[in-house]
């Protein structure tokens, strides 16, 4: 194994901003099988996926905090490079995609320094599987986050069912288009909403039904309602799945019927809502309005998809057979609409940060 590069974060930033700022490439060492366990795994990292999360962890604003220093990019895909003589599943050359709740930032154990943003990875053997169906690695380093996480917030928590209509907030978003995938998949009908015509047009041919732009003349958002309404024969719609938080999740309650859920699933519009360098207590700007909830007799899920898993670990199983099935079956295939060589792992970032991709974005080291 050659010597390759890697990003290093050994210090919280104030905001994402100031952390991407931060962000330099420098020169790794190829790992040392002398030093691994029976188990590990050498990953040459080929495509690492650029996720929300990415990004707030540099200023300590995520849930979840790994160790400093640590090496960013939760999930990762590649070549098999090096295995421990226990491992079985792998074979030197192999093309794989890494679990990012089992190895790297995102996950608890010994592997959260091994980021995706680098030359090598090192993940344990349970992380390491081969790239399902024919996703090329760009594909396949996007597909468990997103998709779990639509899962979790449409299946296991909204119970989306097949002719239902689920209005879908930041839907060009990574997430966010990882959900119209999968409400398609299921069965229901989908309204997409978003801020700009261009990326609207792409989230229509990856099949949402409908697009409705938010952006009002004054380039804040408009009230969107009488749309949906009329698109839903004036009953208003089942589901809500809501990436964006703030201004956006109170437009989005007005266009709900009676009864329906409405599920939280993120505040990319609301970014700063935790304080930055990892500190707590920041005041929350994502209010609801209790008087909607109540008169439309809404049920309000949060439906956070990796702290679910550390609390009842018995839901994972069955949400990562059916992404697998799909991913294998041709059924299901994330988007990608930018990518970056390693050196400019700041445009990338920043290109995330500012809303200009849509679906995925993904560094090659
Ligand atoms: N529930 C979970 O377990 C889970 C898992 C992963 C991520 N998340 C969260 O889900 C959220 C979305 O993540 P992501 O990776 O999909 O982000 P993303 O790729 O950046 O997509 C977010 C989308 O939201 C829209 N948006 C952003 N700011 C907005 C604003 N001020 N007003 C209106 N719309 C805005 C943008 O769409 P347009 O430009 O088209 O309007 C953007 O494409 C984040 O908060 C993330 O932390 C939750």
């Amino acid at each position: 194994m050659q010597p390759g590069h890697h990003v290093v974060v050994s210090a919280l930033a104030e905001d994402p901003a100031a952390g991407i700022a931060a962000l330099t490439v420098a020169p790794m060492a190829a790992p040392d099988p002398a030093t691994l366990g029976p188990r590990d795994v050498v990953v040459a990292v080929k495509s690492a996926s650029v996720n929300w999360v990415d990004l707030l962890m540099t200023s300590g604003q995520y849930q979840h905090q790994p160790p400093l220093p640590y090496t960013p990019g939760l999930e990762y895909a590649g070549e098999v490079a090096w295995h421990g003589p226990e491992v079985t599943g792998v074979a030197v050359g192999d093309r794989v995609l890494v679990d990012g709740l089992l190895a790297g930032p995102r996950s608890l154990g010994a592997y959260q320094r091994w980021g995706g943003y680098a030359s090598y990875a090192v993940a344990p053997a349970e992380a390491v599987h081969r790239v399902p169906g024919d996703l090329t690695l760009d594909q396949a380093c996007n597909l468990l986050g997103n998709y779990e996480t639509a899962y979790h917030v449409l299946i296991a928590r909204g119970r989306l069912q097949p002719g239902e209509t689920v209005l879908i907030l930041g839907a060009s978003g990574s997430t966010g288009l990882a959900a119209v995938h999968v409400a398609r998949l299921v069965g229901a009908t989908v309204i997409a909403v978003g801020r700009s015509d261009a990326k609207l047009a792409v989230v229509a041919a990856q099949g949402a039904h409908h697009v409705v732009n938010c952006r009002g003349a004054d380039g804040g958002l408009r009230p969107f309602r009488d749309e949906v309404k009329a698109l839903t024969g004036g009953r208003g719609v089942d589901v809500v799945y809501d990436g964006v938080g703030g201004e956006l999740s109170d437009h989005a309650m007005r266009c709900t019927r009676f009864g329906a859920r409405f599920l939280i699933a993120g505040w990319a519009g609301t970014p700063l809502v935790a304080a930055g360098k990892g500190g707590r207590g920041a005041p929350n700007v994502n209010r609801l309005p209790t008087n909607l909830i109540m008169m439309k007799s809404l049920d309000v899920l949060g439906c956070p998809a990796a702290i679910s898993v550390a609390q009842d670990p018995s839901i994972r199983p069955p949400r990562f057979a059916q992404i697998w099935r799909w991913a294998e079956a041709g059924a299901l295939r994330p988007y990608v609409s930018h990518t970056f060589p390693l050196t400019e792992v700041q445009a990338a970032l920043r290109a995330k940060w500012q809303g200009e991709i849509i679906g995925g974005c993904v560094l090659h080291p």
